[in-house]
């Protein structure tokens, strides 16, 4: 189905202006549903008039097309009202998840050079500490205060009363920037990864050919709007169909979830395996007497989806999981198992018509079925990054001879499934969340006891990878239970709290090159009791 109407590409209008234009002005977009269970329906005109509200009141603060606006939130209403008036305005929207530290704030306001910020009371402390380091950050717009702080600090409320609910999205061109996600690799800062509004139409596309999202549909996609899959498929993809969304405030809890399920009458679900293998954990009693008879389709992605949490949604829900891929610089699902296909479980699936996905070898070499190598794309689909935010040369060196390296290692058996491996790199895959050893590394290094540090991801049985840190201590110092707790409160605030190590093991030295890199691979030979390889550039 053709989405786009004349020539306009522009998210937030498509997702709002557009479906009260074909008539789904009373129809539900989101229930709303807080973290204290108090529900409260959204329909497509309630979210145009909010985003317009929005939009006019980046206008009034002098905003421009291309600046570019973080809402750093938990999942509230807000969120979805200033993501899309904020694209409506052409102005870039990234998003931030609620739980980042202040370093790691730090590093993605000050890469972008963020004009404005929209947070809430309890996180404002977070920004405030770094605000001095931030010259371009002008506004900061608080959700839950009533009255304007400071020439700064603003009241969201205060902002969208005095701004009128009638906006018209500027014709967009599908090159025109448009969302913004940090991401993080195995060395430096993470990067900003830059989507473009033409990236709605491959979002459109999947929500309806993988998710099968029909009007009909009641769909509950429990990604934070921090990650890609909240925002390609948390607001772009369903509304941009029209489709009716459950949002919950809330986190892991797993009778509430089954509630919701049930009592929203949710047809379409979308979670991550961590969350699925919890619910696996869960006394099977607790499932009993739920009636999810309107369920259609689960779905999941983000880290590997092993064929037990298959097994265990079969005889628990009567249903299968289809596991999909995809990543921040996709914008959208590539390899897939869908409604309809054979699934193998353990295996992604196979590519989407018109995605071209190889494996190739280091030397660049396309391999063939049951060869293990870079799982590569061939560049050129709709929702596809346009680069990363200031670091053209990090994108330019995942791009060779018109592929794609995407970072991770794959297979394809005899009748095309892609069969996940693992990472090429050293990042971090904690229940879904990529974390860098890097940034971790350096979080670690700025408490005062701690003279060296090397950080690795471990397998795990819940989260998939566990993050393992190897400290070396200043000699005067000593390992006590007080420096544990002190470290670990370090890097939850600095980094986030996913961020923090699970294991942090004591080590006379941290194995580096003579180039003075940290040799992980080493780190995680040893901790998994494996053989070290090649170690003839060790220097400890
Ligand atoms: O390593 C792959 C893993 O998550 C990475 C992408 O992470 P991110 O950019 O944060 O986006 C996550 C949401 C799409 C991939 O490079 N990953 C994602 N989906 C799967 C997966 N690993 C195995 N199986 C998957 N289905």
């Amino acid at each position: 189905m053709n989405i786009i109407r004349g020539d306009q590409y522009n998210i937030g209008h498509i997702c709002t202006r557009q479906q009260c234009d074909l008539g789904r002005g009373d129809k539900v977009a989101f229930r709303w549903v807080s973290s204290h269970q108090e529900r409260t329906n959204y329909t497509f005109s309630d979210l145009d008039r909010e985003s317009n509200r929005f939009a006019n009141a980046l206008q009034l603060l002098g905003f421009d097309a291309g600046d570019i606006l973080f809402t750093f939130l938990p999942k509230t209403p807000e969120q979805f009202f200033s993501f899309l008036g904020a694209l409506k305005f052409q102005v870039i929207c990234g998003t931030l998840f609620s739980n980042f530290g202040d370093d790691a704030l730090l590093d993605r306001l000050g890469d972008a050079k963020a004009k404005g910020i929209v947070t809430k009371k309890s996180l404002l402390k977070k920004i405030t500490r770094i605000k001095d380091q931030l010259p371009s950050l002008e506004y900061i717009i608080v959700t839950d205060i009533e009255e304007h702080q400071s020439q700064d600090i603003l009241s969201y409320p205060a902002l969208v009363r005095q701004a009128s609910d009638d906006f018209t999205a500027p014709i967009t061109a599908p090159v025109t920037p448009s969302v913004l996600h940090y991401t993080s690799g195995s060395t430096g800062k993470p990067k900003g990864v830059l989507h473009v509004h033409h990236s709605i139409l491959h979002q459109s596309r999947t929500t309806s050919e993988v998710l099968n999202l029909t009007t009909s549909d009641i769909f509950w996609c429990t990604a934070d709007q921090g990650w890609v899959t909240g925002t390609s498929y948390g607001i772009i993809g369903p509304w941009s169909l029209g489709v009716t969304q459950v949002h919950y405030g809330g986190g892991y809890d797993a009778k509430l979830w089954f509630d919701l399920l049930q009592n929203e009458a949710v047809t379409i679900w979308y979670s991550a395996p961590t969350a699925l293998r919890m619910l696996m954990r869960e006394d099977s009693e607790l499932y009993k007497g739920y009636d999810l008879g309107t369920l259609r389709h689960i779905f999941s992605v983000g880290e590997p989806l092993n064929p037990e949490v298959i097994s265990w949604s079969r005889a628990t829900i009567g249903k299968d999981i289809y596991d999909t891929w995809f990543q921040t610089e996709t914008g959208g699902i590539m390899i897939t198992n869908r409604p309809g296909l054979e699934i193998r479980p353990g295996s992604m699936g196979t590519p989407l018509n018109g995605i071209e996905p190889e494996i190739i070898a280091d030397d660049g070499k396309i391999l063939g079925n049951n060869q293990q190598g870079n799982l590569c794309l061939k560049t050129g689909w709709s929702s596809m990054f346009v680069t990363y935010l200031n670091n053209e040369s990090a994108y330019n060196s995942k791009i060779k001879n018109g592929y794609y390296y995407t970072g991770d290692t794959a297979v394809r058996d005899d009748d095309g499934f892609y069969w996940f491996k693992g990472r090429s790199d050293d990042v971090i895959n904690t229940a879904g969340h990529l974390i860098s050893p890097f940034e971790v590394e350096s979080v670690l290094l700025e408490i005062e006891e701690i003279a060296e540090s090397g950080v690795i991801g471990a397998p795990d049985e819940l989260l998939y990878e566990k993050v393992v840190a190897f400290v070396y201590l200043h000699k005067q110092f000593t390992w006590s239970k007080e420096l544990e707790v002190k470290v670990r409160l370090h890097v939850s605030n600095r980094a986030s709290s996913i961020a923090t190590p699970q294991e942090i093991i004591i080590v006379d030295s941290v194995p580096k090159n003579k180039s003075g890199k940290i040799m992980r691979r080493v780190l995680k030979a040893r901790y998994l009791g494996q053989d070290t390889g090649d170690i003839s550039t060790l220097e400890e």
